[in-house]
Order: C-alpha cells, then sequence, then structure tokens
C-alpha cells in the first residue's frame, strides 16, 4: 500500500485559460487514416454522409474536436491541391507512406465537409517543399475567396458557393527533414514568402499562421524563426511555432512494442513521454526572449507515442495498437500542456484515425474506441477551462532503476464555474489515495469518470470494444476533504458539486 496524496487546490490563484485547442487531432493522408477511416466514398456499404462515414463522425462529435491539422505531415510537403478538386481527380504516388496511390477523391471540398459535418476548425498545412508560394496562394484563393473573386469562383462551380473559414495555416511541415532539409535561415526565407502571399480572403475568419518550429529538443529553428518574426515588418507576420516530439520509448528506428510490453517498458516509455516538460520548458525560454509578450503560441502539433507496426501490416501505415498505458500517457502530456498554458495554446495528437496513437481504429465497416479516446472525451470539461494551481506530493514509482512521479494531476475552472480535477495514477501495480481539497469551495461531493484496466497493456477489440472503457467514480466530502482511490495506471476526471 502507499501512502495517500494530499491534493490541494487553489482556487483564489486561477492561471492561464486551457485553450480548447490543445485538444486539436491530426488526419494525414497515411494508411488508413483518410481512406478508411474517414472516407469510404459515396457508394459504400458502411454507412456514410456524401463519403464520409457517419459512426466515426458521431464519435468524433462527443469529442468536441477544436481543431483538425490537414493534409499532413509530410505528405502536406508533396501535395499538390489542384489534383484534389473538381470532377477528374488525378491520381498520384503517395511516395511517403508505403507508396500506394493516392486516388485524391478525398480533397480540399470533402475535407471541408468532413470539417463541418464534426462542427471543427481547419489547419491546413502547405507545401513548401515541393510547392511554390504561388501554388500555395491559389489554394488559399480557392478555399477563402468570394466567388466573385478569381478561384473564388472554381470552388462555387464545384458546388460550394460560400468560402470555407481557414482558421489555421500550417507554412510546411518538418522543414528540417521530410519538408525538404531545410537549413533554418532557408526556411526562414520561405516561411516570409508564404506568410506574406497565401492570403485569407474570408472577413468572417481570422487566419493564424503556423510556422515550423523545433524538432524535439534541437533549438535552431526556435531562434531563426522566432528572431526572423521579432524583426518582422507591416508584409508579413506569424502567430504559432510549430514543436514536433514523438514519445518512442528510443529514438528512430521504432523499436517499442504497442501491446504485449513489459513493465520495464511501461516505466521507460512513460519516462519518455514525461520528456515534453522539459521540452515545453526550453522552447518557451527561448520565445521568451523573442516574445516576452507571448503574442506567439507554442504549437505542439505533433505528439504522441510512435511503436513498431503492428506485426502482419505495411510499416509504413504506422499502424499500432492502443492500450492503457496510451492513456495514461496522454493524460501526462495534457497536463503538461495545461501547465504551461500561457505559451503552448494549440496542440495536434498523432493521429486521429488508424495511425500511431488514434483516438479511433476501424477495419472495414467495424470501429472501435481507443483508450485514448476516452481520455480526450473525459477531458472536455477542460477546453477553455482556466488553470487552477495545485499542490501534491507525487512520491515516486520506480520499476527496474527507472523511477518516475507516481501520480499527476492538474485542475480547473469550467465556464460556468465548475471545479474539475484530473488525477493520473501512473504506478501500474498500486492503487492510489487521494486527500482532495480546496479551501474556500463549497463542495459537497465529487463526481466523475475513472479509466482503468484489467492490465496496464489491455486495449479494446472489434470482440471486446469495451475492455478499456470510464467507470463512474464518486466520493462524498468528510472534514472537507474528498478521499479518492483510484486503480493503478489509471485516469480520473471529477467535478466537485455543491
Ligand atoms: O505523423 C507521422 C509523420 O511524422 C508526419 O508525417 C511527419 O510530420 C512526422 O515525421
Amino acid at each position: 500500500k502507499s501512502a495517500p496524496v494530499d491534493l490541494t487546490l487553489d482556487v483564489s490563484k486561477p492561471g492561464a485559460k486551457i485553450d480548447r485547442q490543445i485538444f486539436g487531432q491530426f488526419a494525414e493522408h497515411l494508411g488508413e487514416g483518410i481512406y478508411g477511416g474517414i472516407w469510404v466514398g459515396k457508394d459504400s456499404t458502411i454507412p456514410n454522409t456524401r463519403g464520409i462515414r457517419n459512426d466515426v463522425v458521431a464519435a468524433l462529435k462527443e469529442l468536441k474536436v477544436p481543431n483538425v491539422r490537414w493534409p499532413g505531415g509530410c505528405f502536406a510537403d508533396e501535395y499538390h491541391w489542384r489534383r484534389g478538386v473538381g470532377k477528374d481527380r488525378i491520381a498520384s504516388m503517395n511516395a511517403n507512406w508505403g507508396g500506394v496511390i493516392e486516388p485524391n477523391t478525398f480533397g480540399t471540398d470533402e475535407f471541408f465537409d468532413f470539417a463541418q459535418q464534426i462542427g471543427t476548425e481547419a489547419y491546413v498545412s502547405v507545401n513548401v517543399g515541393s510547392g511554390t508560394p504561388a501554388e500555395a496562394a491559389e489554394w488559399l484563393e480557392y478555399m477563402t475567396a468570394d466567388k466573385a473573386n478569381g478561384i473564388g469562383a472554381e470552388r462555387a462551380k464545384n458546388g460550394h458557393e460560400k468560402p470555407y473559414k481557414v482558421a489555421y495555416l500550417g507554412l510546411g511541415n518538418e522543414s528540417w527533414d521530410c519538408g525538404g532539409a531545410m537549413t533554418p535561415d532557408f526556411y526562414v526565407d520561405q516561411m516570409k514568402l508564404h506568410a506574406r502571399f497565401d492570403r485569407n480572403y474570408n472577413p468572417e475568419q481570422t487566419m493564424s499562421r503556423i510556422a515550423v518550429g523545433p524538432s524535439g529538443g534541437d533549438t535552431p529553428y526556435t531562434e531563426a524563426v522566432m528572431k526572423a518574426w521579432k524583426d518582422h515588418s507591416w508584409a508579413w507576420n506569424i502567430e504559432g511555432l510549430s514543436l514536433h516530439s514523438y514519445t518512442t520509448g528510443g529514438g528512430f528506428p521504432v523499436s517499442q512494442k504497442s501491446e504485449g510490453f513489459s513493465e520495464k517498458d511501461y516505466a521507460v516509455v512513460l519516462k519518455d513521454t514525461l520528456g515534453m516538460e522539459d521540452l515545453v520548458t526550453k522552447h518557451s525560454a527561448i520565445m521568451d526572449k523573442y516574445d516576452p509578450e507571448k503574442k506567439i503560441a507554442l504549437v505542439v502539433d505533433e505528439w504522441g507515442a510512435w511503436y513498431a507496426a503492428t506485426p502482419g501490416t505495411n510499416p509504413g501505415f504506422l499502424m499500432q495498437k492502443n492500450t492503457q498505458r496510451d492513456a495514461v500517457l496522454s493524460a501526462l502530456n495534457l497536463n503538461i500542456f495545461a501547465r504551461h498554458a500561457d505559451r503552448v495554446r494549440m496542440a495536434n495528437i498523432a493521429q486521429m484515425i488508424n495511425v500511431l496513437q488514434a483516438m479511433i481504429l476501424t477495419d472495414k465497416d467495424k470501429m472501435l474506441l481507443t483508450p485514448t479516446y476516452h481520455v480526450f472525451h473525459m477531458y472536455v470539461p477542460f477546453q477553455d477551462a482556466t488553470f487552477i494551481p495545485v499542490a501534491y506530493d507525487a512520491g515516486t514509482y520506480t520499476h527496474d532503476g527507472i523511477t518516475l512521479p507516481r501520480v499527476d494531476a492538474i485542475a480547473a475552472r469550467d465556464k460556468s464555474g465548475k471545479v474539475w480535477v484530473a488525477i493520473t495514477n501512473i504506478d501500474p501495480s498500486k492503487p492510489a489515495t487521494f486527500n482532495l481539497s480546496a479551501a474556500g469551495l463549497k463542495a459537497s461531493k465529487a463526481t466523475g469518470q475513472t479509466l482503468s484496466a484489467p492490465k496496464f497493456d489491455s486495449a479494446n477489440t472489434y470482440d471486446k470494444p469495451n475492455t478499456v472503457s470510464p467507470k463512474p467514480i464518486s466520493a462524498k466530502a468528510s472534514g472537507g476533504r474528498f478521499a479518492i482511490t483510484v486503480a493503478p495506471a489509471s485516469v480520473t476526471v471529477v467535478s466537485l458539486e455543491p
């Protein structure tokens, strides 16, 4: 048995708003991320609306997805948008991901239809690597211009009279690697061209431009982009800097198994994921140098677990299982983003469906929700809530010489005034009891949901889709405290009620 954790909320010192955009998703033309996962085509026997699967749309609506990043990833820097609009689509090779044929049947108009069906904002990444600023500028015109304005007319002819809303624009992707292996200075020059010429013509929507930033702990892109921004002229601007960091538990090429792993692997992977704290702190410090007013958001637009591909699948499709470990991993990262809410104002887990740490897996007409999905669902109340500082002694969990904090927690107050607490028990073999108190808050009961599993590598399957699914949890106040006991390797979210 482990000692109880005294968890104290300080409701008198509210922090920054936890921007709902940190719960963003990423959908790349990769494996079955789009084809099969979202798009099945209008003639499919799988129930769909204009080719987009109804079951997936219904599940995503529950998550209140704030934004979806599309079309890549590495795919974005080889994407030519004209091949994916109008009646005659031009198929091309998806050279990054499995060398398969990309039919381009899911293009710009289908993406915006999907975004509208799930009720999310569009985060479109333009092709900086192999495209030209002119091609990207014309794409923006297609998406955002009035039908009376140039290429806006083409969109109208394709059946979409009203301009689309592009809330976020990615100026390239991983330009230090698959996006063209550019030096920071070369990238900065390309970035300026796109920040200048990729115009948003839709007056109903402001568009934030997100520049390529660092890979993990590398700082040259952070320095170069932020320095350029500090000296920017009237002619161009950016609003965000991207950070990509995957949890692999051992670097690339990836080797960790996504299921059937040992407790040591559990500890190694979670220790690795906690490194996000240092990365965010390090890049925020550089950003503070150039931007003390925190105008530029740090956008962690690729994060999550990347394991060895499920045996028997195309390694280029990045298919992996999703277990209770991934539930814990996602809660730990979301907590880190929430603690840095003043600078981290957007993030996109990789990826939404069938790829890497997915929310949803599909197999033809079947669909299942992963443990990661359930965490995102349980965290919905934290969207746009105000951070509340918490104090606790996390203690330690040690296995095979690897030491991690035993527990993790955040709290926030939503717009209606309700206070929410998220607690994670990292220890996979011992339950944890939290003695929760919040001076100055009149609360008599804590109610919510807890996500635990028979084993730390338990997953949901098409035959048993509810092995890992949230269960109700509640506690009554006694002496101004709530005693909440949670299972090993679990994630719990409760609200404090009068
Ligand atoms: O998410 C898979 C890939 O990882 C993306 O395409 C790329 O940006 C990153 O390297």
